[in-house]
Parts: structure tokens; sequence; C-alpha cells
């Protein structure tokens, strides 16, 4: 504290004369929260201010000591931004940290400000705004995202790739198709944001410590000036649960589950054996001993802080699940799980939408892996059951026999000799060269979120629509 006179003073010993002396050095340690929740000192003030503001125009309090309070507020937000603000874990938490320096400051008007109101809804709501505020973050966030991959699409909506299904080569594809089944992934989480948004958007100041108040608040008033929705509709509720935490974290982990693939498939891509992609120096790191090394670090990392997010949902639904209501402190474990779990999708977010804009891509390797591995060999089969009216069974089965024969002589499907073609099939004719090739293979294939370039195009220009 400034003036230092609150920095002997404990939490409890400003609230009375049950505790003759402070918490002992392990309680403290223990109890004390301001390491971490100093982070909610922004929504705290705007909170407190609010709610001041509101207990004056209901002449709860005067509006002098409104006036005093609201300024010693702006004081303290301007003390903290600064980094002159010195913050004391024998205060416990923010919200004792700002209310002792608010009354060293302004003096007995601040005891005023808690009127109506307790730290378990005052939590409640502090950490409900950011926890808002990060899931706006995250909505931009995946929207750039989003954007850099219709970007790549939109770039190779017919370059050929191979499909694959356990990683064995299946079919062509193209690798726009590709990029665009990151697009409905990515957009689907911010679909899930946006819901979430929806869902937090009430406002928790006024609940109290639990039973809610007998003081005149207005909390349609606090809502309002708080840019929530409507108030919170069960005081109960209100300081007992954690379920917009809780829905932050699960989308979180969700999101950091499709970027961790993401990440896979990079690692997997840019290995020299595969080779389709090469990263820019910016997204990776050479080797300490081995020059020639180029390493997919962030594309790792990325793969990595996945394990954080999906530990920390994991952990704060352990906390919660024998909790009986209404408030507890082992809430107060609440916090460093999302912050930790923000920073992380965060940076993933960051890094992966910069390697995407970065990365080259090596359509020359991906389009000769795509005719490798008889890729091609369902299109010959559907061919058999177009061209020729074998059943698709059949059909299987021949191509089967073309497969095996192309294997036999090392070769691709494209290269086998007509004659010998039609000795396994003598319904086969030259005409099945024109769908045995990659090109052909994907542009035949313009069903509905098909591989085709025409109908990839058509599904980047719904999507930018919508971007
Ligand atoms: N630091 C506490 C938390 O994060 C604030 C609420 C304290 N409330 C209480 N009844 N002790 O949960």
């Amino acid at each position: 504290m400034a003036d230092g006179s609150s920095e002997t003073k404990s939490s409890n010993q400003m609230w009375g004369g049950r505790f003759a002396s402070g918490p002992d050095a392990i309680m403290e340690e223990i109890n004390a929260s301001i390491g971490f929740d100093k982070k909610l000192y922004a929504q705290d003030i705007r909170g407190s201010i609010a709610h001041a503001t509101m207990l004056a125009h209901q002449g709860i309090i005067s509006a002098e000591d409104k006036d005093k309070i609201v300024h010693g507020l702006d004081t303290i937000l301007s003390e903290i931004d600064s980094g002159a603000f010195e913050f004391s874990r024998r205060l416990e938490d923010i919200h004792m940290n700002i209310e002792a320096r608010l009354a060293a400051l302004i003096g007995p008007a601040a005891g005023r400000l808690h009127t109506a109101r307790s730290r378990n809804d005052q939590v409640a709501l502090d950490f409900r705004l950011w926890v808002k505020e990060e899931l706006q973050k995250t909505e931009k966030a995946l929207t750039g995202l989003i954007a850099a991959f219709l970007d790549r699409a939109e770039e190779h909506a017919e370059t050929v790739m191979p499909g694959f299904t356990h990683l064995q080569t299946a079919q062509p594809v193209t690798f726009g198709h590709h990029c665009m089944a990151y697009v409905e992934m990515f957009g689907r989480d911010r679909a899930r944001v946006r819901h979430a948004i929806e869902h937090m958007d009430e406002s928790p100041i006024g609940a109290a410590a639990l039973a809610g108040t007998g003081f005149p608040i207005d909390r349609h008033m606090t809502a309002k000036a708080l840019g929530f929705r409507e108030p919170t509709r069960n005081s109960i509720d209100t300081v007992s649960d954690r379920d917009f935490a809780l829905e932050f974290l699960s989308i979180a982990a969700i999101a950091a589950t499709h970027l961790s693939r993401l990440a896979e498939e990079i690692v997997i891509w840019s290995t020299p054996q595969f080779g389709f992609v090469r990263l820019s120096d910016a997204f990776s790191t050479g080797s300490s001993i081995m020059p020639q090394k180029k390493n997919p670090d962030a594309a790792e990392l990325v793969r990595a802080k996945t394990g954080r997010v999906n530990g920390s949902l994991v952990a704060l639904l352990t906390v919660m699940k024998g909790l009986p209501l209404a408030y507890s402190k082992d809430m107060q474990e609440d916090k460093e799980q999302v912050f930790d779990a923000a920073e992380s999708l965060e940076l993933a977010i960051a890094a992966m939408t910069g390697m995407i804009r970065d990365v080259t891509i090596r359509a020359d390797r991906m389009k000769a892996a795509a005719g490798s591995g008889y890729s091609t060999a369902t299109d010959l089969a559907d061919w058999l059951v177009r061209e020729a009216g074998l059943p698709f069974r059949d059909a299987h089965h021949v191509t089967g026999r073309v497969v095996a024969l192309a294997e036999q002589k090392g070769c691709d499907l494209a290269d086998l000799p007509l004659a010998e073609l039609q000795a396994i099939n003598s319904a086969i004719t030259d005409k099945v060269y024109g769908v045995l090739t990659v090109e052909a293979s994907v542009a035949s294939r313009t069903s509905f979120g098909g591989t085709a370039p025409s109908e990839v195009r058509k599904q980047i220009a719904w999507w930018r629509a919508r971007n």
C-alpha cells in the first residue's frame, strides 16, 4: 500500500474482532488468491463503480459518498495500470486489496461500498466479466484463423493431394477441400463461443452472499451498466455455479483439440518423407547439432498446449463436482485453470494463424503422392458400375485384381496396358483411362460437400459470406 498503514492489516482484521490475530503464514499462503486474481482488477473496479452508482441512485448511499467512491476507484485503476499499486498478500484477494486501498484514499465512505453485496457475488461478477471478454477475443481470433484458411483454400482449390484414412492413402482430394475441413471445425468452435456468450450474459451482482438482500437495490440497473442482457434469476445459483467457466474450458478444449490435430498434420507433412509443406523460418527452429534440420516447434507446442487446456477442464470439473450449494472456497481454484487455458488457447490460435498464412505448399509433392498407392482404385470400381453395368461388389472384386496386377508389375493403374485390363474384365475400354488420373478423380466428386474444385469453391463462397 502506498501509505503503508494497511500493509500490516490482514483481511480478517478488516472485518472485525472475531479474529484476534492475522492468519499464520501457512493459512495466508493457502488462502491468498491475489497472486493470480489481480488479473481481475479492471473488472472489479468496473463492477464496484456500477454498484456504487446504483446504491446512490436508489438512495442507499449518499451522492457525495458515491462520488468519493468512484473517484477513489478511478485513482486505484490508474495506480494499478501504471504499476504503482502495491498488492498485499495479507489482504488475500483483489477485492480486499482494492477495498483497503479505497479506505486509505477516501476514508469512511469506502466502507459503504460493500452495502448490499458480498465477495461471493462480487467475484462471480468479476470472473464472469473476464470470461465474457475472453470469449469475445476468442471469437475474433477464430475468425482470423478461418480467414487464413479460406485464402489458402481458394489458392489451392485445384491442388490435388492424397486423402487419408488410417493415415493410409485413400482417395485423392484437393488441398482446398482439406483446408475447408478445418474451416468447418473452427466455424463450429466459433458458434460454440457465441452461444456461450449468450448463455452467460446475465449479471451476478446483487445476489449478495447467497440469499439476495433486503436493501432496495436495482439489479436491472447494474446489469445494464455492465453490459449484461439481464440479471441472473436465482441468487443461490448465482454464487454457486461456475458453469460459465466450465463452458469456456470445454470450448477451449475442443478448439485446442482441433488445433492439435492440425498441428500433428503439419508435423507429418513437413517431414522430408512427406514433404507436402515447407514451414517458414518464422515458425520453425534449427537444430543445435544437425545443420540440415528444420523443426516444426511451433506446431509441436500447439499440440502440447492442448494437454494443458484439457487438463484445466478436467481440473475444474473435479473441483466443482462435490460442492454443496452455495459458495465454497474451493471455487477460488477456478481462476488459474481458466487463465492458463485462455493464455494457451490465444497463443495456439495466433501461432496457427501465422503458420497457415506462411506455410509453403509443395503442390508437386502432394500431386505425386496423390497418385501413388492406387488412390484412384475406387474411381475404377465406380467406372465399372457406371459404364459396364457391373454390381458394385463385382466391380470391387475386378478392381482388386487390377490393383494386384499393377502391384505385381510395379506400376500405376493408369500405366497398365488395355489388353491386360481386358484380360481381367472384357467390358473395360480405353475410356477407363479418363478416370484413372487424380485430376479426373477429384473433378468427378461433385456431390454436395465433395472434393471437386467446383464444389470447394461453392463452400468457400458460403463461408466468405459468413466470416
Ligand atoms: N477470493 C475469493 C474467490 O476467488 C473471493 C470470494 C471469497 N468469498 C468468501 N466467502 N470467502 O473465490
